[in-house]
């Protein structure tokens, strides 16, 4: 699969360096040449040695070193790269990415490099949910740099939380799929959303629904499979982000609606999230105390934008081809083509959510396609074979030539 590919990887100064050495190995097990940067952070958890055995060529270190500048110049670095891989990605390196510091040679390389970038960020939790590196990671997704991870889990320092660097296997495929973009949807903007969402009653209760994300996740995965450029706007799940799909997490409807309108333009959106319908219309400040009378506290709702109604706005913000869903527990086909006409999307895929049938949460669906021309019963499949069988027929939709 990655036969001849020339992979440029950056390696930081994080514990997760040591997981970089067992890509190394991988990477040329697939095919590809893989030349090999240390930051300066980077030398002092693996070894220039390690580095040279396992790639079969010279681990690069320092700018200012003689040898180096003579051998190969740091621009003929950064340009013999099909694609630089940045892993482990420290706070470090994605600040100084995202403000073009040319500091040594690895942030000189990422500053010279044309080729795409693919990052796995390794760090502690409270660094990565740090305002200033999620600025500069979503600037950098801006730029078009793919992400992978970080991973939930075991930290070091004993900690567990978000941080943990993206494992070998996750990060291979991060870059497979980046080498698919001559895939049949490449060059093509996609759009995904995904999971419940959570809406405040006051900072420690929220609304929420039955939805794992599964289903969701899958459909981004098998879009960026097929090359597609793809976002995923996910609510609260405890899924791994899908290998080279840039991920925004939210939490509540409008959230949720202001990261897709912000992915515009896109071909294609797909909006497989349970958004909840309702948010509770003044959320308590402070957590609401039980005051010990019979009386329970009522919520007063308010009805959340709709999302899938409002990307299908015709305008020419509108994506050429909007899917929704429809979660039904009774009547299943006759609501979703009430829905579809409802909501003015291209397509709904129609699913039965009724206790038992374990669509919500469960790996298995069984999916009503609901379009102009009528509707089209799959038997049940694996939820990413039903992702899978929907990005072929967006692809066929979208991409007829190809077909
Ligand atoms: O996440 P899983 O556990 O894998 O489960 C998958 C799923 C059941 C959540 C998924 O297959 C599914 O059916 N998703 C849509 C769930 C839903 O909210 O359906 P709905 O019929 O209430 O909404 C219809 C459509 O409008 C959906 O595309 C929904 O994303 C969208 N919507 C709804 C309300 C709202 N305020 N904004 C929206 O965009």
């Amino acid at each position: 699969m990655l036969d001849g590919k020339r992979i440029l990887l950056v390696i930081s100064g994080g514990i997760a360096a040591y997981k970089s050495l067992i890509l190394i190995r991988r990477l040329r097990e697939r095919g590809a040449k893989v030349r090999c940067i240390l930051s300066k952070g980077g030398a002092q958890f693996v070894t220039p040695l390690s580095v040279s055995a396992l790639s079969h060529e010279k681990a690069y270190l320092d700018q200012f070193s003689l040898t180096d500048e003579s051998e190969m110049g740091h621009l003929r670095l950064s340009q013999e790269a099909d694609l630089v891989v940045v892993a482990p990605a420290t706070a470090d390196i994605l600040a100084k990415m995202a403000h073009g510091l040319a500091d040594e040679l690895a942030t000189t390389v990422l500053l010279a490099s044309a080729a795409p970038i693919l990052v796995a960020p390794a760090m502690n939790h409270r660094m990565w949910l740090h305002p200033a590196t999620l600025e500069n990671m979503h600037k950098l997704e801006l730029r078009g740099v793919k992400r992978v991870g970080p991973n939930q889990g075991p930290l070091a320092e004993d900690e567990m939380g978000i941080g943990r660097m993206a494992e070998p296997e996750e990060i291979l495929a991060a870059i497979e799929a980046q080498f698919r973009a001559g895939g049949r949807l490449a060059g093509l903007r996609a759009l995904v959303t995904s999971g419940p969402t959570h809406e405040a009653i006051d900072p420690v209760r929220y609304i929420a629904n039955r939805s794992s994300g599964k289903q969701g996740h899958a459909i981004a995965a098998a879009l960026a499979e097929l090359g597609a450029e793809t976002v995923l706007v996910s609510g609260p799940t405890a899924l791994a982000d899908p290998p080279g799909v840039s991920v925004f997490r939210i939490e509540s409807a409008r959230d949720m609606l202001t990261a897709c309108e912000r992915a515009l333009p896109v071909e294609v959106a797909v909006c497989a999230a349970a958004v909840a319908d309702w948010r509770v219309a003044a959320a308590a400040d402070q957590k609401i105390k039980k005051n010990g009378g019979p009386d329970a506290p009522s919520l007063t709702l308010a009805e959340n934008p709709d999302i899938l109604a409002t990307l299908s706005q015709p305008g020419n913000r509108r994506p050429r081809l909007v899917v929704g869903f429809a979660a039904e527990t009774e009547n299943v086909v006759v609501n979703a083509r009430v829905k579809r006409a409802k909501k003015g999307c291209d397509w709904i895929l129609a699913n039965d959510v009724a206790p038992g049938t374990g669509t919500f949460g469960g790996d298995r669906n069984t999916i009503h396609l609901v379009t102009e021309k009528g509707v089209e019963t799959w038997p049940t499949l694996a939820k990413d074979q039903v992702a899978r069988k929907l990005a072929e027929r967006i692809a066929e939709t979208l991409r007829p030539a190809a077909a």
